[in-house]
């Protein structure tokens, strides 16, 4: 597969995440769909990097950090034939743990190497803990990147095996109350609350409350993805729900563009 999107400088680690991903059957459309994720997150991470007035030296680090930070997926996908991790693992934990034994961050420094790390760890946790301030801009900015292009996974036709959800399946279901009002608190969808179909994507909408930056906000507003599916269905019992959470949801972006934060 090409990649995508190439930061020329940073050819050895591409080179070196593609003869590891090259140990993957590439055929397999779950494979292909994390590659072409990495690939994306990549770009987003780059532009928000350059948004944000980085350094050529940090640039680099958070180039590294959106290419190695689903690296888990694949040794996840192989053993465990999903992508769910409280069925299998923790992928990023996998992802830190493969990271440091096929020492793909070796020309990297100690330091920066257990930035990029400690990054990719919580890149999916629920929260932050407390860091230290470099680290803590690098954890948030590939938080953002990663959340940016999922909406572009759930959009796509990869929607059934990112959800487990298809466009008829949600089309008589509602959003349970306590999922709406955590959309309504601006706080991100707790996954063990979720009952149906549509709270599931009701997540993904959770997404913008735990963003960081406005410039990936931005950038997610304009592609539009997260709003997608919705159109494409009539729902028969929800309509006005939904209308109602995109509703808020896109006062809130507003909100934050308008801001600037
Ligand atoms: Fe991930």
């Amino acid at each position: 597969m090409r990649l995508t999107r190439l930061r020329w400088k940073m050819r050895s680690e591409l080179a070196e995440f593609q003869e590891y991903v090259g140990r993957y059957d590439l055929t397999d459309d779950k494979v292909r769909l994390k590659v072409v994720h990495t690939m994306k997150v990549c770009a987003l991470m780059d532009e928000l990097a350059q948004s944000l007035g980085l350094s050529e030296r940090e640039r680099d680090i958070a180039y590294v950090t959106a290419l190695f930070h689903d690296i888990g997926r694949f040794e996840q996908l192989r053993r465990y034939g999903t992508f769910v991790d409280y069925q299998s693992v923790d992928h990023a934990d996998l992802g830190v743990q493969i990271l440091k034994e096929e020492g793909l961050l070796d020309g990297f420094g100690d330091e920066e190497k257990e930035r990029i790390l400690t990054a990719i760890a919580l890149h999916n946790k629920y929260e932050l803990p407390m860091l230290d301030e470099k680290t803590l801009l690098l954890a948030r900015m590939i938080r953002d990147a990663d959340k940016c292009d999922i909406f572009r996974v759930f959009a796509s036709k990869d929607l059934t095996s990112a959800t487990s959800t298809t466009l008829s399946s949600v089309q008589d279901e509602v959003v349970s109350a306590e999922i709406e009002r955590m959309l309504f608190e601006h706080r991100c969808v707790e996954k063990e609350k979720r009952k149906t179909g549509l709270d599931v994507w009701m997540t993904f909408l959770g997404f913008f409350f735990d963003m960081n930056f406005s410039e990936t906000i931005r950038i997610a507003k304009k592609q539009g993805y997260y709003r997608q599916p919705f159109d494409g269905v009539a729902f028969t019992r929800a309509q006005e729900q939904i209308d109602r959470i995109l509703a808020e949801v896109e006062r809130y972006i507003d909100e934050r563009l308008q801001e600037n934060v």
